[in-house]
């Protein structure tokens, strides 16, 4: 038997088959023959169940941090508080949206710790950016077939304010808000992306839509993030009844502190943390920039009550408020 030797193999068979260049991870220990082939110091243990996908400031960094004061919840311990002082709920692996995805599932799995989803323990991942990407419904069902997949929304005209902020924090903006919104075709390219990256995610009902294609309508939690900001512990009963874990009081671990105006935490230790602020700290939008963005979002808000429609669920309040606007 004449053969080539592996590199060069490997070369043959990608001019052969093109199309099998970009991979498609799917989870070796679905598939009998795989797992017969994997190597035995190898588990699949170390995959997420819970996929927390975004989009960006809508709360998700809040819903982490409650889905870590769960007893049976944990995550990648890179981002996990107790390992690590300089604590940054905002580092994210960002496997299924960039090139990472391309190190393979090793290098993702490292991410988790051993045996932490063998019995009732739930890991989860949060990558705000997964939700509105093209390509991570498609990578993650392949790899994730069974993940319970969370989403948070706020108005979107609301997140892409805040979204701006965000980088007007922390960089040196020339833009006013509503140059932003409006820039046409024409405009400068640093314009056009900041533009996309504040306006594109706020498209839910696409976005939403491809998540769909590829995972099943109970498989997905649509949460309200005004809900969140006004009452966490509700949410947190309708994660938890979602996910399937066992009941956490949140009422009793979570206070709002009025002077603090936000909701903190007890840890061990007398310590508090306290979950983001319950107000909004930058001047409220112009009444030209929420009108463009009404008009901006109308139809894929209508799109969304469409899509919440079917799948049964509620209308969050911000969107009865859009939808009832007079064009
Ligand atoms: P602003 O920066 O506009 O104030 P994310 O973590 O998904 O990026 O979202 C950040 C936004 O969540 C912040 O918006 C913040 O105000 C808001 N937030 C703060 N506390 C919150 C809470 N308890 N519930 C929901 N959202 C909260």
């Amino acid at each position: 038997l004449h053969t080539l030797p592996p590199l060069q193999m490997a070369q043959r068979y990608f001019t052969l088959f093109p199309e099998q260049r970009d991979p498609l991870w799917q989870n070796p220990c679905d598939d009998r023959r795989h797992k017969e082939i994997w190597s035995k110091e190898k588990t699949c243990d170390r995959l997420p169940r819970i996929l927390l996908i975004g989009p960006q400031k809508t709360g998700t960094t809040v819903l982490h941090l409650l889905l870590l004061m769960h007893p049976s919840i944990s995550t990648t311990p890179l981002s996990n508080p107790s390992n690590h002082s300089n604590y940054s709920p905002h580092q994210e692996v960002q496997f299924f949206n960039t090139n990472n995805y391309n190190k393979g599932i090793d290098w993702y799995m490292d991410f988790f710790p051993l045996h932490s989803n063998i019995s009732n323990d739930f890991l989860f991942e949060k990558c705000s950016s997964y939700f509105s990407s093209d390509d991570a419904p498609r990578r993650a069902a392949a790899l994730l077939p069974k993940a319970k997949i969370v989403t948070v929304l706020v108005n979107p005209s609301d997140r892409a304010y805040s979204c701006y902020q965000h980088e007007k924090n922390n960089q040196k903006l020339r833009f006013s808000f509503y140059d932003v919104i409006s820039a046409g075709q024409g405009a400068p390219t640093e314009l056009r992306s900041l533009q996309n990256h504040c306006l594109t995610p706020g498209r839910y009902s696409t976005h939403l839509g491809r998540w769909l294609l590829h995972y099943s309508a109970n498989q997905l939690l649509i949460l309200d993030g005004q809900q969140l900001r006004t009452d966490p512990t509700a949410v947190m009963d309708e994660v938890q009844r979602f996910l399937g874990v066992s009941h956490f009081n949140y009422s009793q671990t979570i206070l709002s502190e009025q002077q603090k105006s936000s909701w903190c935490h007890q840890m061990e230790g007398g310590l508090t943390r306290c979950l983001g602020s319950k107000e909004q700290k930058y001047p409220v939008m112009e009444p030209e920039a929420r009108s463009f963005l009404s008009m901006y979002y109308r139809q894929h808000n209508i799109d969304l009550s469409t899509l919440l429609h079917r799948l049964g669920q509620p209308l969050p309040s911000w969107l009865r408020e859009e939808l009832q606007k007079v064009t």
